[in-house]
């Protein structure tokens, strides 16, 4: 290699992190810009992860996260709600009808139990026939807040102490890893929020800890191939130090 490094290796992608979590945002303001219903906004928003999940795997991505629904989500519009819930079904339809073609495992985090009792066995479902994939996995953050998934978390492990079958100091950063939803998962390298936003929003809280964090302007059902490629460029330029010199 020459004093300013192969100029052809340069110019090829780095490759992708193992793990990309997205916070899928815009899709009510990407409808809105279009006098379209919000859910218009949801359905281009279910066409995107489509597009971005084959294109994670052509990319090598190992694991894939989005936030799908938020336990704050409830709040919005029994028309909205219905509609999101029906996208996740007929997505999960599909998925178990493709999956001896794709090989993709699914799982889901969050607590599944307020969902419609035919939406909870379509995960489950999906969940059990897809363990045996190791190739790429997708999470669906379910009903799902990283608060709530760590209070869940503590109150198992106390339980676990009051039943005198652990003791408290027996409590590692990597022992409480196993009571969360994410349990055998690696933390996320990288974490997108398209819309502009700014903020967290209550998502992987304990597993975002060394994550970088890469907010884009663009609106979730217009996020492309090449905004996916400019995040995970952004991700190299950052020196990833984990407290370290
Ligand atoms: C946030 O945008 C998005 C959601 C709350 C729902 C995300 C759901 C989907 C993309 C469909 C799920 C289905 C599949 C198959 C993945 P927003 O509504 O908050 O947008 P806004 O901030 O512009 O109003």
């Amino acid at each position: 290699m020459g004093l300013f490094g192969n100029q052809k290796q340069e110019k090829e992608k780095l490759p992708a992190p193992r793990h990309i979590a997205i916070i899928m945002d815009g899709n009510g303001r990407w409808a809105k810009k279009r006098a379209l219903p919000r859910t218009a906004g949801h359905a281009a928003g279910a066409e995107t992860f489509r597009r971005i999940a084959n294109y994670c795997r052509t990319l090598g991505v190992e694991y894939l996260t989005v936030y799908a629904f938020s336990t704050e989500n409830w709040r919005r519009s029994q028309e909205e709600v219905s509609g999101i819930m029906k996208l996740l079904h007929s997505y999960l339809l599909e998925a178990l009808q493709d999956m001896e073609k794709n090989h993709v495992r699914f799982r889901f985090f969050g607590d599944l139990t307020r969902l419609s009792p035919e939406l909870q066995e379509l995960c489950r479902k999906a969940e059990q026939i897809s363990s045996q994939y190791h190739e790429v996995q997708v999470n669906f953050c379910l009903n799902y807040g990283g608060r709530d998934e760590i209070v869940r978390a503590a109150r198992a492990f106390a339980q676990e102490v009051a039943d005198g079958k652990r003791q408290p100091q027996e409590l590692t950063e990597e022992a409480f890893g196993k009571y969360l939803y994410s349990a055998e998962v690696p933390d996320p390298e990288l974490i997108i929020r398209p819309s502009g936003e700014m903020r967290t929003s209550n998502f992987l809280l304990w597993q975002s800890a060394y994550s970088e964090f890469v907010f884009m302007d663009v609106l979730w059902p217009d996020f492309g191939e090449k905004d996916l490629d400019a995040a995970i460029a952004e991700y190299h330029r950052r020196n990833r130090r984990f407290g370290g010199v």
